[in-house]
């Protein structure tokens, strides 16, 4: 294989930094006559809405229309799993909700006009948080359990226990790009929708719901979109609705951009999670028994919050055999916005516990956290909580003491002894941590792609298929897979823009699988063709079909290359001998089976491995820190792509440091969220990476079953951040000792996100415990 594997930069990397690479919004401009919307929105967190007065709003200049939900020819409802969110709501049901939109010739005379909409409001009561939620029984999803063993009764038997409490914060997406939709009616009569959607398959459905029309009658394109990172895989599709209700009712081009601080408002971020543990081990730090009480805070709706719980519901072992273990989970229904799919999708927060845990155990003990990690790593012939064999458990292994030598970690853990010992004023900490993450749609039969490719006369190739761009690099993988599977130079393969008039019924863009699902998608409808080529060229050559070879823009008989023909002259003699020169492909993962009722089975297809080793250094004054460098060793099976896998790697991993350390989403009293902007909201820039930051591939690590071998790469290495988390609780850990030898406080408890200020109050807290301990924070404590 030539292109598959080669390092190979991102199929858009030049318009990305030129800027030619062009976002829906890009294309109004050349929409004759479009016109603009901008929501009414109302400042309650709970409220019905009693009177809407749009005539002023109406007669202002430059106003098309006011919509409402009176415009609203089929349902009015946007809702993706539950029809539970009214486009047009007539009860407010979080902080500035958009209840009706303006629509002028301007943005400006929009806005203008959304100002003189005259909205009146009951207010209700509010739930706002989680603790709220439990207290008042406010729920929209679970109680949902998995268990193995018996849990409790396990607890009991323990010669060791902790129990505690843990509340990570959300994230908010930030991809660059806000949310937007352009829709016109076109020259066939067809809805035609530009969407930065993950998702376009259900956001036609969507836009089909709302105007009451068959599916058919709609099309939704997605060129790409500027970073979708989950936010996308169901928030899209209000945006395209309101704007085909538009283009329908004034027959002219109408478009939907959010600001950036509508899109903070009106769309949901990462689920918040508070969790209540208790957990049984023995004095080597092995763990026994864990009972995990997840609350998920899923805002208003329910949207993607059931398999987003699920999901940190399947991740509360991570890497680590817990014999009984019993994961309780509950999704809070609270009047903020909903919550919903980010990169991990509940993954990082079920780990978040798991990883906050051990380092609770281990400092209960007196353990470095490191050995207590790998004293409880699966083990071959093991099975996950649910149930689900770790067939490869002994990569975890492999890639611990791969890294932990890369890295020097040993030598580096003693370094930092001393440092710590010499420093009373700043303090480095080091943590080495693992992922496994599941790899599949836990919704079972999402885990299905479809792909169109047709070859030209002349030999050209145009690729259609499901997934779509974000910046991930789906397409540069497609494209690889392709041109190697025709044989033909990158130049001779075009990957179009996502349409659902080219591939129907697609899921959404996410789980990882982009790659897994339409990778193979492709691949098997390029294998149809060169199929049917073949028997052409072997009539043509008088050898056998299985001996033809299409390589570099040539096919021949193996081994004899002189005679070659090229690929565009055996598409003519196909062409002629009236053999189709298009076809679709299919993929299905193979062997899934989840059953709720007993929580068990193969949720997922195979698992995606790594660790990661962080090294920071805190200030006792302050508690600035500073990350002073990170090592990655991850495992993306046979790489596609190295370029695409490394920058997802590294994106992935500083994503998942700016939701641990900085980015903190702040809402006031009455709900209404106060960080909606990036001077507000600390997202981590260039200048928080670390200086040293070697990322390496596992080699050697081939995944059968797999398209090309290769492992998805997207979302996993978000989780290698939690690292940088326990690097922290280490460096803050040294603050409670001094003198080495003498062991630390026995418990770090450190809030999310660990910014300076929650740094400093963990330092005060470990500072105080070791004055009182009389300065023997060894002494077992009770
Ligand atoms: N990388 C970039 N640059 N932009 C994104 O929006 N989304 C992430 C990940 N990497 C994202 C990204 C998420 S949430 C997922 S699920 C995967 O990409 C989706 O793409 P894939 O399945 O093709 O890996
Ligand atoms: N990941 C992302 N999106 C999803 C999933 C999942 O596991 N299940 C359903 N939608
Ligand atoms: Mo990714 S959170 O599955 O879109």
């Amino acid at each position: 294989m030539k292109h598959v594997g080669a390092a190979q930069p991102h199929e858009s990397a030049r318009g990305h930094v030129t800027g030619e690479a062009k976002y829906v919004d890009d294309l109004w401009m050349r929409a004759h006559r479009a016109v603009h919307l901008w929501p009414v929105t109302v400042p309650h967190a709970h409220a019905r809405l009693v009177a809407l007065d749009t005539a002023a709003a109406s007669a202002a200049p430059g106003v098309s229309c006011v919509l409402t939900a009176a415009d609203v020819s089929g349902v009015n409802d946007v809702g993706p799993v539950r029809r539970d969110e009214p486009l047009f709501p007539s009860t407010v049901s979080f902080h500035g909700q958009p209840v009706a939109w303006v629509v002028a010739e301007t943005e400006e005379q929009a806005r203008r006009a959304a100002a003189l909409v005259e909205t009146r409001c009951e207010p209700l009561p509010a739930i706002l948080s989680i603790p709220e939620a439990i207290a008042a029984q406010s729920f929209c999803f679970g109680p949902e359990h998995l268990a193995r063993g018996d849990a409790r009764a396990a607890l009991d038997r323990c010669p060791e226990r902790l129990a505690g409490e843990i509340g990570v914060g959300g994230q908010e997406h930030f991809y660059l790009e806000t949310q937007a939709a352009l829709a016109w009616v076109d020259e066939a009569g067809l809805m035609m929708i530009h969407s930065s959607t993950q998702h376009p398959s259900e956001t036609q459905e969507i836009v089909a719901r709302v105007l009451g029309v068959p599916r058919h009658e709609v099309i939704v394109q997605c060129t790409r979109m500027g970073g979708g990172f989950g936010g996308k895989e169901t928030q899209a599709s209000s945006w395209a609705a309101l704007a085909a209700l538009a283009a329908r009712k004034l027959g002219r081009p109408a478009r939907v951009r959010l600001s950036r601080a509508q899109d903070m408002t009106f769309t949901g971020k990462r689920h918040p999670f508070l969790g209540r543990f208790q957990v049984g081990f023995d004095r080597t730090g092995q763990l026994l028994a864990l009972v995990l009480d997840l609350y998920s805070d899923g805002g208003y709706s329910l949207d993607l919050s059931a398999p987003v719980l699920f999901r940190a519901m399947f991740h509360a072992d991570n890497c680590y055999r817990i014999d009984d273990m019993l994961v309780t989970g509950s999704v809070c229904r609270t009047h903020n916005v909903s919550h919903t799919a980010f990169r991990g999708f509940g993954g990082p927060q079920g780990m978040f516990m798991i990883e906050d845990i051990i380092d609770r155990v281990a400092r209960h003990l007196g353990l470095p956290p490191h050995e207590v990690r790998r004293r409880n790593f699966y083990r071959a012939g093991d099975c996950s909580h649910y149930g689900q064999p770790i067939r490869d458990a002994d990569r975890i292994e492999r890639i611990w003491s791969e890294l932990g030598a890369s890295s020097e970690f040993d030598a580096r853990w003693q370094d930092i002894e001393r440092y710590n010992a010499e420093n009373g004023l700043s303090k480095r900490g080091l943590a080495i941590t693992p992922v496994k993450f599941g790899i599949s749609f836990t919704t079972s039969h999402y885990n299905q792609a479809g792909a169109l490719v047709l070859i030209y006369r002349d030999g050209s190739v145009q690729v259609n298929h499901g997934g779509t761009e974000m910046g991930q690099g789906l397409h540069t993988k497609v494209w690889q897979i392709a041109a190697d599977a025709l044989g033909l130079p990158l130049e001779a393969v075009r990957v179009m823009p996502t349409r659902t008039d080219k591939v129907p019924n697609t899921s959404a863009t996410a789980a990882s699988s982009g790659s897994d699902l339409n990778g193979a998608a492709v691949l098997a409808a390029c294998e149809t063709l060169t199929a049917r080529l073949a028997g052409v060229a072997a009539r043509h050559f008088q050898v056998d079909a299985e001996s033809i070879v299409f390589e570099a823009g040539l096919v021949y008989p193996a081994g004899q290359q002189r005679v070659a023909v090229p690929f565009a002259a055996l598409v003519e003699k196909a062409y002629e001998q009236t053999i189709p020169l298009f076809a679709s492909g299919y993929y299905r993962t193979p062997d899934l089976s989840f059953d709720k009722a007993t929580g068990t089975g193969k949720p997922f297809h195979y698992f995606a491995y790594g660790a990661a080793v962080s090294e920071v250094e805190v200030d006792g004054f302050t508690g600035m820190y500073t990350l002073r460098r990170v090592d990655i060793l991850h495992d993306v099976g046979r790489s596609l792509s190295p370029l695409v896998d490394r920058g997802q790697v590294e994106g992935g991993f500083i994503q998942g440091v700016g939701w641990l350390t900085s980015e903190e989403l702040t809402w006031n009293e009455h709900g209404a969220l106060t960080s909606r902007g990036a001077s507000t909201y600390k997202l981590p820039s260039l200048g928080d990476c670390p200086p040293v930051f070697n990322v390496a591939l596992l080699e050697r690590a081939d995944e059968p079953g797999v398209v090309r071998g290769s492992k998805a790469v997207g979302e996993p290495p978000l989780m290698l951040a939690l690292s940088v988390r326990e690097a922290l609780r280490a460096a803050i850990a040294a603050f409670g000792c001094d003198a080495p030898g003498r062991g630390g406080p026995r418990l770090v408890e450190l809030g999310s996100p660990a910014t300076p200020e929650r740094v400093y109050w963990a330092i005060e807290a470990v500072r105080r415990h070791h004055l009182e301990a009389g300065k023997l924070p060894s002494t077992p404590l009770t």
